[in-house]
């Protein structure tokens, strides 16, 4: 066994950071690595690390004609997207991670990890990569040092954070950073070749203890399961710190609406993962809205402090996109489209002939021939005879954020941008109408804390199932939800100017199973007359869930929708209600004594309604 110390660990010699340097050296005695590098988060160590992968087949180079600098990347079929069953919070106390998380007692389960991770790293690299959630050295930022065995991991960091040596400097001497340690848990042999996709495909482990703010990962390569700044750290063990410190860490895309009188309203979105984040994000405007135009702060995360002047404030964490790629073309989402014109790395989608990308809905007619994820030849027949797709549902594109022509002026901005409204949406065929406004603050956490949506591909397991996904946060909230809960009821009593809530749901289908609602572009409409409902410039009518628009308070220039079309979209079907809120009576039964109060009333009052009485909100 070699023991590495902080003198053998090939620090960068202005590194003067003891604790950082001893973490290292004791997780490279552990995991046994070839050697240890220290990513500088230069463009120059990016295209080695990426001329590296594409001479071991892990990446392939797209055309440079087509596609500038980018790559293509097909994971191991075991190894396609989160696995929320294989992560843990690991908390002294159980009932702190509460019902909705698998946990473990942190003893044991860090004898496990020990376990694992020994030797784990043999025959590999050892990266060690400092980054930024948050613009580098903002008050709101947080440090992160990622040490993991996949290269394909530091070349996604560098896109998705500020990585690198700027990270390093903030971090000065002593400052604090929370350990993310992820080997891919496939040791290399003496003498044996490496997987094109190394991956362990019987063990994985994704865990945090949320006390010591640690994430350790083990056994994938993919995504948020590997890039740990992303859902483990911006999310889980953030939710934790947010808690502790008075703000919210959330899964929530940002986004900016400018009328065009210039004055521009900024929103908060949260729906599930492949629920539409990225695409609301981006959206492009009916050509009918003159002068209307969505910027782009963030795509799917939030962090969200109070400001001095009584609003909140939100910044986008990240600085990059890891988008769903099927579904995404010229038509349904331009801006992502043009975003990813070159500096990507695509994961799973299908090769063309030319040396480019294609997936499922980029263009309407697929192209004649295709080497499909999983290495194996595609054509439009073969996908009719088999129902093989191109590219793996969960496919995804890494792209720089800065690159999106919707970029907002503001989203660097280490202030953040006020928020006016808060708008949660689920993938539902049934029972949710298509926009509401909850009456009050603790209305819509109820609603948020409610809200039900399909599964989907972006997490492994059972598709198109409806469970409750508070605040799209159920694989992502790092402590008891209920806390949760209060600690959004608390923060409703200590902001003076509350945004208000709104829910959406873009997924309604008719009788035939087809969307009811074009969605997309069109959600401006809605989105228009939620802002109109925040300025207090649109009108509504009082439903028994809350404020719903009517016919004529919805803009509906260049489109064709009308009265008949747009009833059934915004119809309360009592009877679906009733049999939704006895499935809210059962989800809120999990969480027992944790359950606030106020949400047991609001439930009361909304039964009540439903029932028919009369009653104010
Ligand atoms: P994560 O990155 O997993 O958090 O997903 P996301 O919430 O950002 O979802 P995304 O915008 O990538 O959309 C996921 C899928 O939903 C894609 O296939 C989209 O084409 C589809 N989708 C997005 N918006 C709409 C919409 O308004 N209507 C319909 N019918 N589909 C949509
Ligand atoms: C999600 O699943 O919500 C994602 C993709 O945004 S991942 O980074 O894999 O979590
Ligand atoms: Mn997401």
């Amino acid at each position: 066994m070699k023991i590495f110390t902080p003198e053998t660990i090939n620090a960068p010699a202005t590194l003067t950071h003891a604790v950082l340097k001893q973490w290292v050296a004791d997780m490279a005695t552990l995991t046994q690595p070839t050697s240890v590098y220290w990513a500088d988060g230069s463009a120059a160590e990016y295209d080695r690390l990426c001329a590296e992968m594409v001479a071991t087949g892990m990446f392939v180079k797209l055309n440079p004609e087509r596609r500038p600098n980018s790559y293509l990347a097909c994971s191991d079929p075991s190894d396609v997207a989160r696995v929320e069953d294989r992560t843990f919070i690991c908390s002294t106390r159980e009932e702190d991670a509460g019902p909705t998380n698998n946990w473990q007692d942190p003893v044991q389960m860090k004898a496990t990890l020990q376990g694992l991770f020994k030797g784990c790293m043999q025959g590999r690299t050892m990266y060690v990569i400092p980054f930024s959630m948050g613009p580098l050295g903002s008050p709101i930022a947080h440090i992160g040092v990622e040490i993991s065995d996949s290269p394909y991991v530091v070349v996604n960091m560098k896109i998705m954070t500020r990585m690198g040596r700027g990270a390093l400097e903030v971090l000065g001497t002593d400052g604090r950073f929370v350990p993310c340690v992820h080997s891919v848990g496939a040791p290399i042999a003496a003498g044996e070749a490496d997987s094109r996709w190394p991956c362990n495909r019987t063990t994985k482990y994704i865990v945090h203890f949320p006390e010591t703010r640690e994430i350790w990962s083990y056994g994938s390569g993919y995504g948020g399961n590997a890039l740990l700044g992303k859902k483990c750290f911006a999310l889980r063990i953030a939710s934790n710190m947010a808690r502790d410190e008075g703000w919210l860490a959330e899964h929530m895309l940002i986004l900016g609406v400018e009328n065009p009188q210039g004055r521009k309203t900024y929103v908060a979105a949260a729906f599930p993962s492949a629920c539409g984040k990225t695409n609301f994000a981006m959206l492009i405007p009916p050509a009918s809205f003159n002068g209307w135009k969505i910027t782009t702060v963030g795509d799917d995360i939030a962090w969200i402090k109070p400001g001095q002047d009584g609003r909140l404030y939100a910044i986008n964490p990240e600085a990059g996109f890891f988008g769903v790629a099927p579904g995404t073309s010229e038509k349904t989402n331009f801006n992502a489209m043009a975003t990813l014109k070159e500096n990507v790395i695509f994961t799973n989608v299908a090769l063309t002939d030319e040396g480019d990308v294609w997936w499922e809905g980029m263009t309407k007619e697929p192209p004649a021939h295709l080497i499909d994820w999983t290495g194996q030849d595609w054509t439009p027949a073969i996908a009719r005879e088999t129902g093989r797709k191109a590219a793996h549902p969960n496919s995804r594109f890494t792209a720089p954020a800065r690159q999106c022509p919707s970029i907002d002026a503001d989203w660097e901005n280490p202030a953040g941008v006020p928020l006016s409204a808060f708008i949660f949406g689920g993938r539902r065929a049934t029972t949710v109408p298509l926009v509401y406004e909850a009456f009050n603050w603790n209305f819509g956490v109820y609603m948020a804390a409610t809200l039900g949506s399909e599964t989907t591909a972006a997490a492994v397991g059972e598709q198109g199932i409806v469970r409750r996904d508070p605040f799209a946060m159920l694989p992502f909230c790092g402590y008891h939800i209920g806390d949760y809960f209060n600690h959004w009821l608390s923060i409703g009593r200590h902001v003076e100017q509350k945004p208000h809530i709104f829910c959406v749901n873009w997924f309604r289908m008719n009788a035939q199973g087809e969307f009811m609602w074009p969605g997309f572009g069109e959600n401006m409409r809605v989105l228009k007359w939620i802002v109109g409902r925040v300025n207090g410039e649109a009108g509504a009518t009082e439903t028994d869930l809350g404020w719903v628009p009517r016919y004529e308070d919805i803009d509906w220039s260049g489109s064709d929708i009308g009265r008949a079309e747009f009833e059934p979209l915004t119809r309360i079907d009592t009877e679906a209600w009733h049999t939704e809120l006895s499935q809210h009576q059962d989800w809120f039964a999990k969480l027992g004594a944790q359950l606030p109060k106020p949400l047991t009333l609001k439930h009361e009052l909304l039964n009540i309604r439903m029932r028919g009485d009369s009653i104010a909100s």
